[in-house]
């Protein structure tokens, strides 16, 4: 088991740079499959994730050579049908398989992935949304099994702007005949990434980074080489450390426009927001004010920074109210926080944030992926040292997380076996 120990104070000064987006790079490895050939994906990033969406790709039938920052997907004219759940257990994201299975091989097998620490995460979008492009669904002994001897398109409105629904259908229906609008769609960065490799791909969509996208199918796709798009919340991650340890952090290879609001939201606690050519800038001299914080399908502020929001809050001057509607288990980290003194009260969906002066060190557990980056950063304002076990969780988000921190004047170190790396 492997921890972070960090110690508070340090002012973060420095340059990061970021790669490309883990909710990306694992839809728009699945979408190689719409196309018999080789793909080739560049600003990959190093985490675990990918190698293990290379294994169930394998499982496929795709060969997968390279290593981040550059793989190759070569997929076979005749695709396996199978995720299993050893696999999609441990990244729920890999459920993105079942869209383009059922386009290129007419059926799909995927082991339903289960719950998760931040909550139950429905598949109906997923499957109502396909159902109606021809698609057939039963469910047995742990998966989900679908067939679809020929997809056709169709008018599909989702009740909520799913992420993974929208990509499955996507993925579909740019194999379907005919035409497809998906109403309410997503409209995440990651969305728009994936639409414009579909679209180096041969693909008809129309409507990308709208809520309505319309989808000519066509008959057959040809691999592209994609440049993945940057990672909004690691760039988000490394702004609030900024802000919160009164350094100064310029966040290259991101896109400002990604994190509109997550970054107003810096100016409105008090810091300085610069625009660099390949990124921003955050600098913040003072103490942060408290800013509420409500989390909602982009553009809205997303729920992944939720969790460094409060974090930011809980040492912030005044009260901060923070709501999460995406997921219902995203404040699962709140106990850990108050175990390092914050002072978060939390009743359904709403959390109120009472900012203390300093946190104070302890030792903590990551709970998923984002609590664990927005545990880190509250150890390093809290006095003394923090703490922060289960750290597998966020090296599935971050690329050397530990050696970022630490060129910006972290004090932060790997514990593996109790042994320093
Ligand atoms: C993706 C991201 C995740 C991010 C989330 C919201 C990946 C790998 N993960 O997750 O980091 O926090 O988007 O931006 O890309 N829902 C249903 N039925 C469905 C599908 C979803 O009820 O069929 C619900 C979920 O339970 C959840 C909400 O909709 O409460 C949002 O889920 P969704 O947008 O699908 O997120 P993911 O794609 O799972």
């Amino acid at each position: 088991m492997e921890s972070f120990e960090v110690s508070g104070g340090a002012r973060l000064v420095g340059d990061v740079s970021v790669t490309g987006a883990k909710n990306s790079v694992l839809k728009v490895m699945a979408a190689a499959l719409l196309a018999e050939g080789t793909t080739t994906l560049t600003n990959v990033p190093d985490i675990v994730d990918v190698p293990i969406m290379s294994e169930i790709l394998r499982g496929l039938g795709a060969d997968v050579t390279g290593h981040a920052p550059e793989i190759a997907i070569t997929v076979p004219a005749e695709l396996g049908h199978e995720a299993d759940y050893e696999h999609v257990r441990r990244i729920r994201g890999s459920v993105c398989v079942l869209g383009p299975l059922l386009a290129r091989a007419g059926r799909a097998r995927v082991a339903l992935p289960g719950g998760d620490a931040i909550g139950s995460r429905a598949l109906d979008l997923h499957v109502m949304g396909l159902e109606r492009l021809g698609a057939t669904f039963d469910n047995a002994h742990g998966y989900l099994i679908a067939e679809a001897p020929q997809l056709s398109g169709a008018q599909i409105w989702l009740d909520f702007p799913s992420v993974g629904a929208t990509e499955n259908v996507l993925m579909a229906a740019v194999l379907a005949k005919g035409t497809t609008s998906i109403d309410n769609a997503a409209r995440e960065p990651e969305i728009v990434d994936l639409c414009e490799m579909l679209q180096a791909m041969g693909a008809r969509i129309g409507g990308v980074g709208t809520s309505t996208l319309e989808i000519e199918g066509v008959d057959r796709l040809q691999p592209s080489a994609h440049d993945v798009v940057p990672d909004r919340i690691v760039a988000g991650t490394f702004a609030y450390a900024a802000a919160m340890t009164r350094g100064e952090i310029s966040v290259h290879r991101a896109r400002t426009e990604h994190l509109e609001i997550a970054l107003d939201k810096l100016v409105q606690a008090g810091a300085q927001v610069g625009q660099l050519d390949d990124g921003f800038t955050v600098r913040n001299d003072n103490r942060p004010r408290a800013v509420d914080v409500v989390t909602l399908p982009y553009p809205g502020f997303p729920t992944d920074l939720q969790p460094m929001a409060i974090a930011m809050n809980a040492i912030a001057d005044g009260v901060a109210f923070v709501t999460e509607n995406i997921f219902e288990g995203r404040f699962m980290f709140i106990d850990e926080l108050v175990r390092l003194g914050g002072d978060v009260r939390t009743d359904g969906h709403h959390a109120i944030v009472r900012g203390r002066e300093s946190l104070s060190g302890a030792p903590v557990r990551a709970t998923d992926i984002r609590a664990g980056a927005a545990l880190v950063l509250a150890g390093l304002v809290a006095e003394g040292t923090t703490t922060v076990s289960d750290v597998f969780h966020v090296d599935r988000g971050y690329q050397q997380f530990v050696e970022a921190l630490q060129s910006l004047g972290a004090p932060i170190v790997r514990r593996v076996d109790e042994t320093l790396v």
